[in-house]
């Protein structure tokens, strides 16, 4: 019965948006979340500032370039297909059935969310960090701003929580080991360099230092 309703529902929905209408009232907008791509928040949180329990991380303020491309590796399974890469599993599905426009008009929304600054939630070194950063300043920029032209992303601002998983996971190649990666693939040799788990959360503690 349920599964008529709202059938019935999404037929009219993709009427009304046949239609051509672009300038949907803010009720009809709610409605339509459920029937186009926007279902990013219910993991990512509300205004994309990131979910520690799923382990989603914070969308709002991300490069569009970058967002971009992860959503490409994603669906191209270059991205969150190693079996050992659990949170990257998770995420896979959700960009395997984007199309490029639907990708397009994502990273359009997405762009149009404020940054808001990420909650500290780890305790490291941070002057020891800042030591280990020098190796990874060139690429990601002295204030972790990120650089498009060498593809990558910025560090600052984003959740603690999630780059330490995401260092781990390069280590480990459960993330960058993908055919066709070489974006990711740059970053195992950086991840190894980092010797254990602390030397990781105190790079990370230093990034949270470096303001937005
Ligand atoms: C079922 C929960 C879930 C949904 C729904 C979801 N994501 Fe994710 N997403 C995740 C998780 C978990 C990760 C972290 C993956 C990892 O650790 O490698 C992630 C990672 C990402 C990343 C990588 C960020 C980075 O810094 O590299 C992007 C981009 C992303 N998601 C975009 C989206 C967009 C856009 C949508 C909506 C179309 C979406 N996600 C829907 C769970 C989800
Ligand atoms: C040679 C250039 C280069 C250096 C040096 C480098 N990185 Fe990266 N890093 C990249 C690229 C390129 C990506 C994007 C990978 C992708 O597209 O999947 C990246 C991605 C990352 C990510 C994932 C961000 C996200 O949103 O998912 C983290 C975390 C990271 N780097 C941390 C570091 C740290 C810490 C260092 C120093 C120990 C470092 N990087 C050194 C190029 C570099």
């Amino acid at each position: 019965m349920f599964k008529e309703i709202s059938t019935m529902k999404r037929s009219f929905m993709v009427l009304a948006l046949a239609g051509g209408s672009l300038s949907l009232p803010a009720s009809a907008e709610m409605d339509t979340a459920y029937y186009n791509d926007h279902y990013c928040t219910t993991c990512h949180g509300a205004d994309g500032i990131g979910s520690e329990g799923v382990q989603a991380p914070r969308l709002a303020g991300m490069e569009p370039w970058y967002l971009k491309r992860q959503l490409e590796h994603f669906r191209a399974g270059m991205r969150g297909m190693h079996r050992e890469d659990f949170q990257g599993t998770e995420m896979q599905p959700m960009a395997a059935k984007l199309s490029d426009e639907s990708i397009a008009e994502l990273v359009a929304w997405v762009g149009s969310w404020e940054y808001v600054p990420t909650p500290v939630t780890l305790e490291g070194d941070a002057e020891a960090g800042r030591a280990l950063y020098a190796s990874c300043s060139s690429c990601h920029g002295a204030n972790g701003e990120g650089s498009p032209t060498l593809g990558a992303p910025a560090l600052a601002g984003q959740n603690d929580w999630y780059l330490v998983t995401q260092l781990q996971n390069f280590k480990a190649g459960y993330r960058g080991s993908a055919p066709g990666d070489t974006y990711g693939a740059q970053m195992i040799p950086m991840a190894a360099s980092l010797a254990d788990d602390t030397a990781i959360r105190n790079v990370v503690s230093y990034i949270n230092t470096l303001g937005r």
